[in-house]
């Protein structure tokens, strides 16, 4: 298994640029399942979660080619309408097959994802919204069957905004008979690109990015061609990366309108951040400020840069209260992050972290995504080495982090164990 090697302490500076956003190529992957033919989506990342959808695509029968980042995916022969364990089990996201294949073909079998280390994450709002579209669904050998001859249009009220939940209805309503309509959805940079690729292939839909969605269905959808937008979550991380070791990035594809709760933060902090052409410039304070952050569904500040914002407030001059309101038990960057020297206490869903002056290297071991995340910050500001060990859950989601970081002059290397 590969490891990550960190000799801390270097300043960061220069411009990286961000890739396609993980998030938004998995449910536009998956949306090329609602319409036959040949579907053309370009800045791709290269990532083991996007192998995974490859897989699944393939596994339900259609063709997929890549080249760099460009995928092409011809879905005119669904033959399977499974999407099995063993993959949904890799990558959560694959639920998001439910939608389309149930409204295109009348029929899902997918298995259900269990927990995962951040928490339980059920799909219960997922099903119960397909239910509400008039589909039937059933629990076998740990598989959701799932079977409509066409979905109707309904009013959904989901009970908490979902990211997942609402790409699902959306993807399903699309084909739907009728109107329906979201309400309590996520509003997620990635569900407005989503609903812009499906009314590119023709489908019928309003209010994305707020918190009511309204989906008027359409009879058939024609095949997208897509760019998908620059990552968010790999953007911010780079900000973090900056504003740890005092350094001077640009970050190429970094925008400000997804990133606005991180960059109160950031400069809360004492970073500067300014808007250049393509991107933004972050400069990292010499003190750093502790602040608190308690995370929300977007516009509030994202789950998903918690641990990595945990990192930074581990070498603030005060204390900083963090609190995690979207997932359950996602502090398990926790314990690692004390091993290097950080004061972190925790109280059900709060972290309280007492700046220290210094990080200093250990083995560590990454948990899940973004946890790995957070240790290679706290690696690139601690005293001598940091090992990272079970780092494909880094693969998951950043595409060559490492290599992007040595640009910026990091001294980090992947080593084969
Ligand atoms: C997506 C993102 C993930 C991010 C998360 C929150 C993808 C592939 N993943 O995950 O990176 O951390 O949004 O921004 O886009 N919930 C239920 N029942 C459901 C669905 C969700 O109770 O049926 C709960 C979850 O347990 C969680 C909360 O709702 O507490 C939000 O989850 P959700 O927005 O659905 O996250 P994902 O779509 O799985």
């Amino acid at each position: 298994m590969d490891k990550i090697v960190i000799h801390g302490g270097r300043r960061l500076s220069g411009e990286v640029k961000v890739s396609g956003a993980k998030n938004s190529a998995l449910p536009l992957l998956f949306a090329t399942l609602l319409a036959p033919g040949v579907h053309r989506i370009a800045n791709v990342p290269d990532l083991r979660d996007i192998a995974t959808v490859e897989k699944l695509l393939t596994v339900l029968g259609a063709q997929v080619t890549r080249k760099n980042g460009n995928f092409v995916v011809d879905s005119g022969a669904i033959e399977s309408v499974e999407a099995p364990y063993d993959l949904v089990r890799t990558m959560r996201a694959s639920v998001l097959v439910l939608g389309p294949l149930l409204a295109r073909l009348g029929h899902a079998r997918v298995s259900l994802p269990g927990g995962c280390a951040i928490g339980a994450r059920p799909i219960n709002l997922h099903l119960k919204g397909l239910e509400a579209m008039g589909a039937k669904i059933t629990l076998d050998h740990g598989y959701v069957e799932a079977r409509a001859k066409r979905l109707r249009g309904a009013r959904i009220l989901f009970d908490m905004p979902t990211v997942g939940g609402t790409e699902n209805l959306m993807m399903a309503a699309s084909l739907a008979q009728g109107t329906t309509v979201l309400e309590n959805a996520a509003c997620e940079p990635e569900i407005v690109e989503l609903a812009e690729a499906l009314n590119k292939m023709g489908a019928r839909i309003e209010g994305a990015g707020t918190d009511s969605v309204t989906i008027e269905g359409v009879d058939e959808l024609t095949p997208l061609v897509h760019a998908v937008m620059p990552d968010r979550i790999e953007a911010g991380t780079f900000m973090v990366a900056a504003a740890i070791t005092q350094g001077d990035v640009l970050v190429t594809g970094a925008m400000s309108s997804h990133l606005e709760a991180l960059i109160f933060k950031l400069r809360e902090a004492g970073a500067e951040i300014s808007e250049e052409t393509g991107g933004l410039r972050v400069k990292g304070p010499r003190k750093i400020t502790s602040v608190d952050i308690k995370t929300r569904p977007h516009p509030g500040f994202p789950t998903d840069m918690q641990a990595q914002f945990m990192a930074l407030m581990a070498l603030g001059t005060g204390t900083s209260v963090i609190t995690e309101n979207v997932f359950e038990n996602r502090f398990m960057h926790v314990c690692e992050l004390q091993r290097m020297g950080a004061n972190i206490s925790i109280e059900g869903h709060t972290a309280t972290v007492k700046g220290v002056k210094g990080l200093l290297g250990a083995p560590v071991m990454a948990t899940d995504l973004r946890a790995s995340a957070s240790l290679i910050l706290a690696g690139l500001a601690a005293d001598n080495t940091t090992e990272i060990s079970r780092i494909y859950h880094l693969d998951r989601g950043y595409e060559r982090i490492e290599e992007k970081l040595k640009s910026l002059g990091a001294d980090i290397e992947r080593v084969k164990e």
